[in-house]
């Protein structure tokens, strides 16, 4: 679990009075990346063709506002609406479920139920989450779209459950950077030393635990930031300034990448489940 010094830290970077805010990216060049995103999830079937999008689940566990998690739905959601009217309903619905390790945790009435009844952990439940009303799956006819409060190293999800994982700068990049995470003997490190070494650990393994047999994680492996803030991305974080975390070694198979420059991303499998 991250540590609650961690997720203070978290919420110091990304939220206003205590809900999550959009993350100071440029509103144009995420239109850019959304296109050029869809076209190669589209092109590898990791945004399934809709006639096989039955029982399909995609997580997300560090979305933000989900932004790029609810328009990959919508896309989804169109192509389903094209298909000859009596296929449309399908057997079960697509699930696109946006996590991140903080959401206003807004109180349903089961909820408060629960809480009477003398309940105290909610951790896990699917919960609202995120205090604006921007990207709430409403207005999706045959994909389902969900929000929820959950840390990436502990995902309130069964074993096998997942088709993709989708964490572009999300809980694996922070997990390596050190303005959030220290060292085993409690010192803070220059950026890069992988100081969360362990942490990358659990989520890559919590990831694979809920991933299906022949699913994939796709995070961003882009070469070029003209845009953003960010030098380097999850992959190189993880794959050329790690020090003590080897994917291989881990037993993820890193050899499949796709776009180029700004989109490229790479598709990780864990070799186990391929
Ligand atoms: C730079 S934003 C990226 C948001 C989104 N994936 C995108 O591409 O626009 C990073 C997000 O990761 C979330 N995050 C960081 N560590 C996390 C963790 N361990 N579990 C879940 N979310 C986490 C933060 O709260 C933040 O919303």
């Amino acid at each position: 679990m991250i540590a609650s010094e961690s997720i203070q830290e978290i919420q110091g970077l990304y939220a206003s009075d205590g809900a999550s805010r959009p993350w100071a990216d440029n509103e144009e060049h995420n239109h850019i990346l959304l296109k050029e995103y869809i076209g190669l999830l589209v092109s590898e079937d990791i945004l399934p063709k809709p006639e096989n999008a039955s029982g399909y689940v995609v997580y997300s566990p560090s979305s933000n506002q989900a932004f790029y998690e609810h328009e990959f739905a919508r896309h989804l959601d169109n192509a389903i609406s094209k298909l000859p009217k009596n296929s449309r309903k399908l057997n079960k619905p697509p699930l696109f479920i946006a996590a991140d390790v903080f959401g206003e945790r807004k109180l349903g009435f089961v909820d408060r139920i629960l809480l009477k009844l003398g309940a105290q952990n909610r951790r896990g439940r699917f919960v609202p989450g995120f205090s604006r009303r921007r990207f709430t799956g409403k207005d999706l006819r045959y994909v389902k779209f969900g929000k929820i409060s959950a840390d990436a190293a502990h995902i309130p999800l069964l074993n096998d459950t997942v088709d993709v994982v989708w964490d572009r700068l999300g809980a694996l990049w922070h997990a390596q950077d050190s303005r959030i995470y220290q060292t085993k003997d409690g010192e803070r490190t220059m950026r890069f030393y992988d100081p969360g070494d362990d942490l990358v650990k659990r989520i890559l393994g919590e990831y694979e635990r809920v991933l299906k047999p022949g699913g994939c994680v796709v995070v961003d492996a882009y070469k070029l930031s003209a845009f953003l803030g960010t030098p380097n991305s999850t992959f190189d974080m993880l794959n050329i300034f790690s020090i003590r975390v080897n994917l291989r070694e881990l037993g993820w198979d890193v050899s499949n990448f796709i776009g180029e420059g700004n989109s490229r991303l790479a598709v990780l499998k864990p070799i186990q489940k391929s």
